[in-house]
């Protein structure tokens, strides 16, 4: 896992860009504003550069593909690998995890007290999550929301499935909303596959990384 630094830097943009494919290239120019392009192109360079290494090929042998809710997968001259990752990028903060299947999520976010916190809280937390939040004040309310922001999300992204499934649906493990760091997991519509959830909120921004823990016989 490792952290990647989106703060603007020219060079650094200039040279991330000059790594990506056309495609990667032409998503990068449909971003209307430059963070966007900029957390994009820092993070998929990044990505690359690591990829390209752990899979000994050149860069331009890499592409991506897509499963059915975005979530990329590396290609080798376009035959899919089994290499694992998930990034995450908000404000000046990128996370990158890898390893050796995809069944993992990562999440970054940095905690903006700017939002309506209930507003949104009340749309993609469910009923324990809600009640905490509610108790909570101040500077407590904005750290708890993105706490449970980058867990939930965290776990979204393991899963693959993105917002499709709606966040409101599950909770996190009842461990972690009394504070402990870590916990399994189990989704309440696939109670069979077991997930392990680590906080990696730091002073910087609220994060978190799930991924599946492997069943007995290995699947
Ligand atoms: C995945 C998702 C939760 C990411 O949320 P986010 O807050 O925008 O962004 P983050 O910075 O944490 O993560 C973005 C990265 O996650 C990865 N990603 C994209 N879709 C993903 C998915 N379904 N699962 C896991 N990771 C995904 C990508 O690497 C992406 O970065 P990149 O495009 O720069 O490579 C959100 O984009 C989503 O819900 N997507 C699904 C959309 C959908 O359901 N589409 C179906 C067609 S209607």
């Amino acid at each position: 896992m490792f952290h990647v630094d989106l703060t603007p830097h020219a060079d650094r943009e200039a040279y991330a860009f000059s790594l990506l494919d056309d495609e990667e290239k032409a998503r990068w120019h449909r971003f209307p504003v430059p963070a966007p392009r900029r957390r994009f192109a820092l993070c998929r360079a990044a990505l690359r550069a690591n990829l390209a290494e752990r899979l000994a090929c050149s860069n331009d042998r890499l592409s991506f593909g897509y499963g059915e809710y975005g979530k990329p997968h590396a290609l080798v001259d376009g035959r899919r690998t089994p290499a694992g990752f998930n990034v995450s990028h908000c404000g000046r903060h990128g996370l990158i995890v890898f390893a050796s299947n995809d069944r993992i999520g990562i999440d970054v976010a940095e905690r903006n007290p700017r939002r309506d916190l209930d507003g949104i809280g009340s749309m993609v937390y469910g009923p324990t999550e809600r009640r905490l939040l509610a108790l909570a004040a101040g500077s407590r309310k904005v750290h708890l929301f993105f706490r449970l922001w980058s867990m939930k999300e965290a776990l979204i992204k393991a899963l693959g499935s993105g917002f499709s499934l709606n966040p409101s649906r599950f909770e996190v493990p009842a461990a972690m909303l009394e504070g402990a760091r870590s916990s399994e997991f189990r989704f309440p519509h696939a109670p069979s596959n077991c997930w392990h959830l680590i906080d990696l909120g730091e002073h910087r921004f609220a994060a978190a990384f799930a991924y599946r823990i492997p069943d007995p016989d290995g699947a």
